[in-house]
């Protein structure tokens, strides 16, 4: 594992998404609906490229509501699951939060395979009422956080190249199920992401989305809590990142204070240097509930 191992869960929705709307080039090539940076770790496997593009396919043909269609996964792609589960696990077992292993019990995810989005959608919804929905990957952040208030979670469907199984520049299924599904298979987790996008269908100002955008950042992506006097990861980037969890005791520790996170500015390229900790998950629940009661109104 390099240095560079594992940022791929530092990435964020928000802001991998706007980064990947400046960088799709619709005249590049009338078939490719995906565009790989040239230092991609899949830019120069055409089959690689090709898989993406009938993914994407899928999300933009995709109805929502209606079954989502199996990705095209090759055996390396199942290979690359079970490796980063195979590191992710002990990892779970020292810095994961009570709620998350339970959460991760419940969904029964496959070890040696992807599991499709179809099948995880209907555990989740059965469970939480949530559910998934495929997207190439080119979402406008307001229209990735609004749609948690309908319960549904905007996912991409394609994995990291298989040449890097503990890096990828940009969110894939790794982060997208190990993080976000099987969290929003709580319901708690699920209560908290609905309110986010309340919250964010009140916000007006850009400055505002921006800052809400922030807490999103800071509690549902990284956020960690204490839990018998150890520090412990509820947040989906840390969760889904192996390298960043054992890392976890480097990040300097803020009390939470949400007012402050949301005027706090992070990189999401490298491992966070901050991070804001809760005394409890009940704490962690009722000061982000309060908060996202509150914003706006
Ligand atoms: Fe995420």
């Amino acid at each position: 594992m390099t240095g560079q191992a594992e940022q791929s869960l530092l990435l964020d929705h928000v802001d991998m998404r706007m980064v990947a709307a400046d960088t799709l080039d619709p005249a590049a090539d009338r078939n490719a609906i995906v565009q790989l940076d040239p230092d991609h770790p899949g830019f120069r496997d055409a089959e690689y490229r090709a898989r993406r593009n009938r993914i994407a396919r899928i999300a933009l043909e995709h109805q929502p509501g209606t079954p989502i269609p199996h990705a095209p996964y090759t055996d390396e792609e199942h290979e690359v699951w079970r490796l980063v589960r195979e590191a992710l696990e002990p990892a779970h077992g020292r810095h994961a939060c009570a709620e998350y292993l339970e959460c991760v019990e419940k969904l029964e995810l496959p070890r040696d395979r992807i599991p499709q989005l179809r099948e995880l959608s209907e555990k989740v919804q059965s469970i939480s009422g949530f559910r998934l929905e495929p997207v190439a990957g080119l979402v406008e952040p307001r229209v990735f956080l609004e749609s948690l208030a309908g319960g549904v979670f905007l996912s991409t469907q394609y994995i990291r190249h298989h040449s890097t199984p503990f890096y990828t520049p940009e969110p894939d299924v790794v982060h997208e199920i190990l993080g976000h599904a099987v969290t929003l298979g709580g319901e708690r987790f699920a209560e908290l992401n609905r309110l986010v996008g309340e919250a964010v269908k009140r916000t007006k100002s850009a400055e505002a989305l921006e800052r809400l955008s922030r807490v999103y950042w800071f509690t549902i992506e990284f956020g960690v809590l204490r839990e018998r006097g150890e520090i412990k990861a509820y947040g989906t980037g840390l969760l889904s990142s192996a390298g960043e969890l054992e890392v976890l005791g480097q990040a300097e520790l803020r009390p939470l204070d949400l007012e402050a996170a949301s005027r706090q500015e992070y990189d999401p390229t490298n491992y966070q240097p901050v991070l804001y900790c809760a005394d409890s998950f009940k704490a962690m629940f009722e000061t982000l509930r309060d908060f996202l009661l509150r914003w706006e109104r």
